[in-house]
């Protein structure tokens, strides 16, 4: 059966999809079924009227299996049948004959055959053309019901595609002016005019380690790229480079100029690291990847998606290969891009209400992190040399018990040598990773195992692969010249607002976040000559903030007392007990059941964690409910805020509009969203304000989440240590008319291994 387009054929807006579905067939009319009803949600949050539009598909008849690839001759997709060919035919004639003002692809297929284009995810949001009519692309509304993080960027799609369906022009808005390879005097002219201005854009592209061109932009359409190395030399003599190098950091360091990047904490480190910028100075307004992800920090960051979403600029970023005007070409649309979509990015932060946020504590970060990153921390090289020896010499010894345990060699890194050794050989039930479901023979699942099934050879394999994990990835990390450890800290590293980190330039250092706590590794990390480390540790920050943003006040009565033990406190309300009769493992019990329960985890997830049958884990989840009620009620409240609005806000003022689809899962992430980020803004509010206010000869070197590591001299009196800290990082934080604090822990030492608690 044919289903035929709907709407009138000279409506301004055409949407056009792949193929009628089931339902489409039932109902003789396109997008009925479940893409349908995704697709009406989608146009009414847009504001276009579904009967003000011209629906129509690529092929008109259902696909048997509604499987697509029967249009194609071959499995990728790429040499159409001559069926599909007639049919992209009809449509572009369609097009054609009746010109809407805009066409919507909805998903692939409906691109390629409007404009020869796919890759949807790439193209969507572009404005391309189809015989002088404008074509838009946008993800298919079936795509967005299997990946629902796909919906707010089809939203902004079809917000663009109603104002771009007004007209049928195309947005001749940019009178592009993109200089590339200017001469050295054009050079150094256009260098002093940058001087003038007052918001530039810049961009640096590298190649190894080098810094091949640097661009910068004035306006939505004027850039300039200035070429530096290219194809293994310099563009210029060693005169020019200097005067130009020389040029290009005289504008970075012009104070009356607001700067804007994309991502601006790699390109100001890769200038600081090969032409020593100083990189505190440089006057920084905006950047425009850590705004974006702070209005939406569900979306992708990248710069190829903020242009889709605020410029008119089609995609571009698969052309900056090929040669060197490609490449500078490439820079100046960055830059160009960058400098458009600040400016919008700008106005939505103030209307969403961010851009206080934004500045006080995500833009204030960004120098702190960076000189953090730049300066690294001290290694104990001979140290290091012995741990790695013995680390090895352990791990062929572990390996050796494993395979006489066993009977065999057994490698326990590989995955498939882990589930044919479990599953087949010990005939142990499968266990699958939460979220894929496939078979799984990952930590979890053997901590798991090993509960249920006691077994030597399960500690074992833990230990090798920890102890791995702990040679590869800490102990041999690349370290730089200096033989200091770095990392890239990652402000937009995840959703909720915690940093995340990562190797520090060209693979240089790592991931400082995750090193194992306890001496072995973090007994490597030296203060510089004459210092020592002070660590501030944040106690029981999360559970804190949910005693007070549940206003549960027996539970924030605990926390007051802060010379009490917290956990042994609750187990003792939990199990009617004194709190000197606690047991260890009931201690254990109250510990998990305050960071599970908060969160709303279930009796199956709390039976997984501490090895209880899932009646006795209801059975205590249920008791802490009771002791708490608070807690319950918070749940519900953050559940029925998520339903009413899908967005929840920080007492700090931190947003986030949850796109998932409703689950249990989703709930709890929403649960974990403001205690998490709270905490994370706590502390790193205590960085920003700190760093300014540094004596002389303290650092601060690490963030680890709900810790930092710092140094000051050696002779500094803990008095002082104690009051600094305090001081930044022990900010009251109102929340629900009562002041809450988070004390911190303070422990000195040698290294970040031997602490011991400062003495005042
Ligand atoms: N998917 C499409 O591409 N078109 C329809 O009409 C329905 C679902």
């Amino acid at each position: 059966m044919i289903v035929k387009g709907v709407g009138e054929l000279d409506s301004k807006l055409w949407l056009i999809g792949e193929a009628p579905g089931v339902h489409e067939v039932q109902t003789g009319l396109p997008f009925t079924g479940g893409a349908g009803t995704i697709l009406d949600g989608l146009l009414k949050g847009a504001g276009i009227k579904r009967e003000e539009c011209y629906i129509d598909n690529v092929i008109q008849v259902r696909p048997p299996g509604n499987n697509f690839d029967m249009y194609y001759s071959d499995k990728s997709r790429h040499i159409p049948t001559s069926a599909l060919l007639q049919a992209h035919k009809r449509l572009t004639d369609l097009v054609r004959t009746y010109r809407p003002n805009l066409v919507v692809a909805l998903g692939n297929e409906a691109l390629y055959a409007l404009t020869g284009e796919k890759l949807i995810t790439k193209r969507r949001g572009s404005i391309l053309g189809c015989s002088g009519v404008k074509v838009m692309g946008t993800i298919h509304p079936a795509m967005v019901m299997r990946q629902w993080g796909y919906y707010p960027l089809v939203q902004m799609d079809l917000k663009k595609a109603q104002s771009e369906s007004a007209t049928p022009d195309f947005s001749h808005r940019y009178k592009d002016e993109l200089i590339t390879n200017p001469t050295f005097s054009r050079s150094m002219d256009y260098l002093e005019k940058l001087m003038h201005h007052p918001y530039l854009s810049f961009d640096i592209e590298t190649e190894q380690d080098q810094i091949t061109c640097v661009g910068f932009a004035w306006e939505i359409d004027k850039a300039i790229c200035i070429p530096i190395f290219y194809g293994g030399t310099s563009w210029w003599t060693r005169e020019e480079e200097f005067s130009i190098v020389k040029g290009i950091l005289r504008v970075l360091l012009n104070p009356h100029t607001r700067f804007i990047a994309q991502n601006a904490q790699f390109d100001l480190t890769v200038m600081h690291r090969k032409w020593g910028l100083g990189v505190d100075n440089v006057n920084l307004w905006l950047d425009t990847m850590l705004a974006f992800h702070t209005l939406y920090p569900e979306l992708r960051k990248g710069l190829d998606l903020i242009t889709s979403i605020y410029t008119d600029r089609p995609y571009y970023k698969d052309t900056s290969s090929g040669g060197p005007s490609q490449l500078w070409h490439y820079n100046t649309l960055d830059c160009v891009s960058t400098w458009e979509s600040a400016m919008k990015i700008v106005e939505e932060l103030k209307e969403f209400g961010m851009e206080d946020y934004y500045y006080k504590h995500v833009h204030s970060i960004t120098k702190p992190l960076m000189n953090m990153g730049i300066k690294g921390v001290r290694i104990d090289l001979r140290k290091r040399a012995g741990i790695d020896h013995n680390l090895d010499r352990d791990i062929e010894s572990m390996l050796r018990k494993c395979e006489l345990v066993v009977g065999h060699p057994l490698n326990p890194n590989s995955p498939k040598d882990m589930k044919q050794f479990l599953y087949h050989e010990l005939g142990l039930p499968p266990q699958r990773n939460r979220i894929t479901k496939v078979i799984t023979a990952n930590e979890e699942a053997l901590e798991y195992l090993s509960k249920k099934f006691p077994n030597p050879v399960f500690s074992l394999v833990l230990d090798i692969r920890k102890a791995r994990k702990i040679l590869s990835t800490y102990i041999r990390a690349q370290l730089g010249e200096d033989g200091r450890m770095r990392c890239s800290y990652n402000i937009a590293g995840t959703t909720t607002g915690r940093l995340s980190s990562s190797a520090f330039l060209s693979g240089e250092g790592t991931n400082l976040q995750n090193i194992p706590r306890g001496e072995l590794v973090r007994s490597l990390f030296i203060p510089d000559e004459g210092k020592m480390m002070v660590n501030a540790d944040q106690s029981q920050a999360e559970a804190r903030v949910v005693a007070y943003i549940s206003g549960e006040e027996r539970l924030q009565a605990i926390f007051e007392h802060s010379d009490e033990d917290v956990h042994k406190r609750n187990a003792a309300f939990i199990f009617h007990k004194r709190m000197e009769d606690i047991t260890p493992s009931e201690r254990y019990l109250g510990k998990v059941l305050v960071h599970a329960a908060n969160y709303g985890i279930g009796a199956l997830g709390f039976a997984r964690i501490t090895g209880q049958s899932t009646v006795k884990s209801q059975a205590l989840l249920n008791q802490y409910y009771a002791i708490y009620p608070c807690i319950k009620l918070w749940h519900r409240e953050v559940a029925e805020q998520l339903r009413n609005s899908r967005i929840l806000t920080t007492p700090f003022g931190r947003k986030r509009m949850f796109f998932g689809r409703w689950s249990n899962t989703l709930v709890r992430e929403a649960l974990s969203f403001v205690p998490q980020s709270t905490v994370c803004d706590l502390i790193n509010l205590g960085i920003a304000n700190a760093w300014t206010n540094m004596p002389d000869g303290w650092n601060i070197l690490l963030q680890v989440h709900d810790s930092i590591l710092m140094q000051v001299p050696i002779d500094t009196p803990p008095i002082h240590i104690r009051k600094f800290i305090d001081h930044y990082f022990e900010i009251p934080l109102k929340i629900k008319n009562k002041i809450m604090r988070v004390p911190l822990t303070i422990k000195t030492g040698p290294n970040w291994g031997e602490l011991t608690p400062l003495e005042v």
